[in-house]
């Protein structure tokens, strides 16, 4: 008979192990599974409360934002401006770095957030996700710095995910493995689900939005029909399954076993970057793949080892159980230089993405 544990009692367990720590840091994570919690009742309700449908608002990547994108970005912030946690934020919605207001104390952490991921699926009630990394504070200054924010993804202290589903589930890492909470939402808590999880050695499945492949490289195409068997020595095939939330897509390649891919390409001079945002999205799924016994790249190396230069930065994304990525680095370290080039330089920073992008 499993014991019943809160995410609340999982947190302080894993508090204990730290010695010194000063329970600010738990503290912070209970503060984004009530995060999850208030959003995740607007979004069962969103198509009730006239939530649904795209504001007039948009983002600094020109894309319409959701309402409950807007919700979500502000229950986040509102939850954590004034606890004293934290020295800075930094959201997928906003351009800048968000200070803490003058008027609140500051803290040692940085929170950066995805507040809703797989706002494309709002609309049409497929599940969508929060994704929130947290790095410790580096700079000496008073308020958060820039160099407390792009810190590469091996510095973090802890990252985690919320999926807005057919149940609502948080899944985080302080470094000591992965762990999943399910929320019971008849007493407002989320209980120990997926204790250490690891991922199977066996993939089943393979995500990637097939409806790009015209625009990919050599390489990633060869290594698409070589998931599928059809290239190379013919492995058993994989299922392809893609949603279109990263939480979503990655969430179940953790717990079957399997890759999701979002390639750069060559489509768009000059934009060979990929899709995926470094700072809110590939730095705290690289590092709970890691701790789960997967990998992710952005083709070329480990996510994680990047150096972030800006704050909205975009990387590709390939990631999952580790012989499978490392399948795809090595399909494109042989098929596609000419991409290589080209992305190199905005990987290491002596380019920058043009305007927003
Ligand atoms: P967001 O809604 O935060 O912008 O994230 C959407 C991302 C990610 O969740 C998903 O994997 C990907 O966009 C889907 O992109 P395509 O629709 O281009 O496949
Ligand atoms: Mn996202
Ligand atoms: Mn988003």
């Amino acid at each position: 008979m499993a014991s019943i544990v809160t995410i609340e009692r999982h947190i302080l367990e894993q508090q204990k192990r730290y010695p010194g720590a000063t329970g600010v840091f738990t503290q912070l994570l209970y503060d984004m599974a009530l995060a999850a919690k208030i959003i995740a009742r607007e979004t069962t309700r969103a198509g009730l409360v006239g939530i649904l449908g795209a504001s007039d608002d948009h983002n600094v990547y020109g894309e319409q934002q959701q309402k409950l994108d807007i919700f979500a970005d502000e229950t986040i912030f509102k939850i954590n401006d004034h606890t004293g946690r934290l020295c800075a934020m930094a959201s997928e919605e906003h351009e800048d770095i968000i200070q803490i207001p003058p008027h609140f104390d500051t803290g040692k952490y940085v929170l950066l957030y995805d507040p809703l991921d797989g706002s494309s699926n709002i609309d049409v009630n497929v599940s969508v996700g929060t994704i929130f990394a947290i790095h410790r504070k580096v700079s000496t200054s008073e308020r958060g710095a820039p160099e407390d924010i792009l810190q590469p993804g091996r510095n973090l202290a802890a990252a985690g995910y919320v999926i807005y589903g057919s149940s609502t589930m948080m899944v985080y890492s302080t470094g000591q493995g992965v762990h999943g909470f399910t929320l019971d939402p008849s007493v407002g808590e989320f209980l120990l689900s997926h204790q250490n999880i690891r991922i199977p050695n066996e993939a089943m499945y393979y995500s990637a939005n097939a409806g790009n492949e015209k625009y990919w490289t050599p390489g990633v195409r060869r290594y698409g029909k070589w998931l599928q068997g059809i290239e190379g020595e013919g492995r058993k095939p994989l299922g392809h399954r893609y949603i279109g939330s990263l939480v979503s897509d990655f969430h179940r390649n953790l717990l079957r076993g399997g890759v999701f891919f979002y390639p750069g390409d060559l489509q768009e001079a000059g934009k060979p970057y990929g899709k995926m945002r470094l700072m809110f999205e590939a730095q705290a799924i690289g590092f709970l793949a890691e701790q789960a016994g997967g990998y992710c790249s952005d083709g070329i190396g480990n996510v994680l080892d990047i150096q972030p230069h800006s704050l909205h930065q975009r990387v590709p994304l390939i990631v999952g159980n580790r012989d499978l990525v490392e399948k795809a680095e090595a399909y494109i370290r042989e098929y596609d230089q000419e991409w290589v080039e080209a992305y190199r330089p905005f990987r290491e920073g002596q380019m920058e993405a043009a305007g927003n992008d």
